[in-house]
């Protein structure tokens, strides 16, 4: 996980609301959010990324979409693939990973259309980004579930309190989606992703999640 020190859970809302305020169009036009989305959509092929806590349902929503004819790529492939995975942190059982080296193992893949699945996706350079979310108190027993052990689960289950990947990903810039997958099955977030990837924009506006109340639990 990135852990931007600086940011608190009122920031992260601030920043979300400024940046829903407007959208990128093409060769960095900006247009006003009362434009509908399929106008964004509707400008060639799209590289959306799939990122959250880890935890939150990625790979699960990924297989489920690419069932659908989706072009699905994780992130860890792709830094496997061309020996991106440096400096192996023990203590998490993690390795560090650097964006630049990942955004140019994409450009030499040619990887212009499709998914980008993993908790790096949002700091590639993307068209749009869906977050999903995972209530902090849910997604502590999805990671004791894998056996992670505590320190770990409490530093990734803060991040999610603390909106960290959604911060990160209004600062791209792109169109920003969030699914709360915490009362949802699997199917049910795979059709909330892909309603998003057919155009739906209100229902999953970014900022209307709220963990802030169990953020001080966590921290
Ligand atoms: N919508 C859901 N509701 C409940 N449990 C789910 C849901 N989606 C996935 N899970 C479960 O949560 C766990 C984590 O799912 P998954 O591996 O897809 O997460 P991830 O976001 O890809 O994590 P990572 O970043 O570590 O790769 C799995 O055990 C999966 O079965
Ligand atoms: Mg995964």
């Amino acid at each position: 996980m990135l852990h931007p020190p600086s940011y608190t859970a009122g920031r992260f809302k601030s920043i979300a609301l400024e940046r829903m305020e407007k959208v990128r169009g093409p060769e960095g036009v900006e247009c006003p959010l009362g434009i509908p989305f399929v106008c964004v959509i509707g400008w060639g092929s799209m590289l959306v990324a799939l990122t959250g806590t880890p935890g939150t349902g990625k790979s699960t929503v990924a297989a489920a979409v690419r069932t659908k004819g989706w072009n699905v790529l994780e992130v860890n492939e792709l830094a496997r693939r061309h020996g991106l995975l440096r400096g192996k942190d023990p203590a998490r059982d993690s390795y560090e990973v650097d964006p630049e080296e990942l955004q140019e193992a994409l450009g030499r893949e040619g990887y212009a259309e499709g998914i980008l699945v993993g908790h790096l996706a949002h700091l590639l350079d993307v068209d749009m980004v869906i977050v999903l979310r995972c209530r902090p108190e849910a997604l502590a027993v999805r990671l004791e579930r894998r056996g992670w052990p505590a320190a770990k689960i409490r530093e990734n289950v803060l991040a999610e309190a603390l909106d960290i990947i959604l911060a990160e990903a209004m600062g791209s810039g792109v169109p920003v989606f969030e699914v709360d997958t915490t009362g949802l099955g699997q199917e049910e977030t795979a059709e909330a992703v892909l309603a998003i990837l057919a155009g739906e924009r209100e229902k999953y506006a970014a900022g209307n999640i709220d963990w802030s109340e169990e953020a001080l639990r966590w921290s």
